[in-house]
This record gives structure tokens, sequence and C-alpha cells, in this order.
């Protein structure tokens, strides 16, 4: 039996309805290369399921027309109690999914929404771990926007630096498995931040360079189960070995965006 215990988790999802890549703001989108709508959506789909098997309640936010990357749910806002810092993105291609990742909160009620002032791409950049958040910077996100962060959600935010364009979101390069427990891909950050990284999590998993190319790094965990590409067969032995429940899942096609797991999933905290 598992020494770990998952808790039902809150998400907000976006059907890949309009996905393709037609245009290019990370190393990983090639405009020339044909993407498959229909395959991100059954790939996109199996995802869905599976969030909700696990016992996870998902909402859905409607996919625009002309926004191909609105699939990538984690991009378009951060959430800690009750509070929804917008994102405002860094690149024309994406912006008017801020307004619409915001409108989807404003409507729905409830939640206290602020327009963020500084560029950030939500969860993207912005991961909440236990009491604190660890918030990336170098490609995206601002450093200005983690102080406008930690000011309105009221948590401590641990500032990290990405020098690998493949890894250009924090949530590419990391992920939080538990309150106090991550994994990540050392080479993507600068030395003081890995040094930064050292410090506060001394047993994290350190993934290899070939889990991080399969984007096994960006992974949802509810605490117990940890769902990550399937390619990533390094860090699923290595969270086994730690008790978790790794869940290999083929999100291929949505990787030609540069986008897996984590990525799709906005997790919601009231
Ligand atoms: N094509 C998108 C971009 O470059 C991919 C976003 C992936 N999302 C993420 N949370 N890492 O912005």
């Amino acid at each position: 039996m598992s020494p770990r215990t998952a808790r039902p988790r809150h998400y907000l999802m976006c059907r890949p309805a309009h996905f393709t890549v037609d245009y290019s703001i990370n190393p990983w989108m090639d405009p020339a290369k044909p993407t498959d709508t229909g395959a991100a959506l059954a790939q996109w789909d199996e995802l869905y399921a599976l969030f909700q098997r696990l016992g996870h309640t998902v909402e859905l936010i409607e996919p625009l027309a002309g926004l191909p990357d609105m699939v990538f749910a984690a991009n378009g806002a951060t959430t800690v109690d009750g509070k929804v810092l917008g994102a405002r993105f860094r690149y024309p291609e994406r912006t008017a999914e801020g307004p619409a990742y915001a409108d989807w909160f404003r409507e729905r009620g409830g939640w206290q929404v602020r327009d963020a002032e500084h560029v950030n791409e939500g969860e993207g950049d912005l991961l909440v771990a236990g009491g604190r958040i660890l918030a990336g910077t170098g490609f995206r996100t601002e450093p200005a926007a983690h102080a406008e962060a930690a000011a309105f959600l009221g948590r401590e935010v641990v500032t990290l630096r990405l020098v690998d364009p493949r890894y250009y979101h924090l949530d590419t390069a990391l992920a939080v498995l538990d309150d106090d427990e991550i994994m990540y891909y050392p080479p993507a950050f600068d030395a003081a931040s890995r040094a930064v990284l050292e410090r506060l999590y001394p047993d994290a998993i350190l993934a290899g360079a070939e889990d991080a190319r399969v984007f096994g790094l960006n992974a949802v965990s509810d605490g117990a189960n940890v769902i990550l590409p399937e390619a990533a067969t390094g860090l699923a032995g290595q969270l086994r070995a730690r008790g978790f429940t790794p869940i290999g899942i083929d999100l291929t096609e949505l990787l030609r965006a540069g986008g897996a797991v984590k990525c799709c999933t906005l997790e919601l905290r009231h």
C-alpha cells in the first residue's frame, strides 16, 4: 500500500479545439511542422478522464478561436486562498488569454480577482508549494511580478532564474509533488537558484536530461498520484521509489507547442 495520501483537487482545463502551431514563441514550436488537432483532442481527453477517475473535480473554460495555446490553462492565472492573480502574457499572440481566464473567474463568482500589473504567465511560472510560491523568471514572468504575487497572494515567493530556452516556464523544469517535496532538472537553473533549491529541498528528486527533454517535469501531483508524460520512465522509477504512484500519459501532440500535463492544468485553490 502506498504511504502517500491523495487530496482531491479542483482543476480548470481548456479543450484544445483550436489547437495548432502557427507561431513560435518557444524552441519546441515549429509552424512548418503539421499538427493534428484531432490527435491533440484525443490525448487531452485521456488526461481529462484520468483526473476525474482519480476523484478530482475538473471545470472547463470555453476554448476561443484564434488562441491555439489556450489549452495551456496553467498559464491562465494563479489561485491561492480564493484569490486569483490574473495572467499578463509576454507575447501578443497570447495576450487575449489573460482577460479570457480572468473573466471565467469573475463570471463564476466567489473569487477575488486582480488584473496583473506585471508580466506573469500564471502557474507556468508561479508554483504553489505548501506555504511558499516558487517563481520562475528569465524567459516569461518578470521579477516585478514575483513581488506583486507575494503582496497580493500573501505567500513567501522564492525567485528562481531559468537559463535554458527549452525550459522557458518553471513548470517545464520543476514539479511540486507535495507541500515540501519537489522534483527538478538542475541545469535549467542558474547557479544561485540551484543553490537555493538545494538548501530548501535537500531531498528533491533530480531529473536527468532524458526525462527533462520529454517534459517529465511537466507533471501534476495530488500528493500520491503523479501524472507525467509516459516517456519519462526514469522519473517514473524515481517517483515509485519514493512511494508515489506515477501515471504516464501520452501528450506528444501538445508537446509540439511546448506543453504537457501541468501546462494543461490550472489548480483552483479556494
Ligand atoms: N506554446 C505555449 C507558450 O509558449 C506553451 C505553454 C506551455 N505552458 C506551460 N505552463 N508551460 O507559451
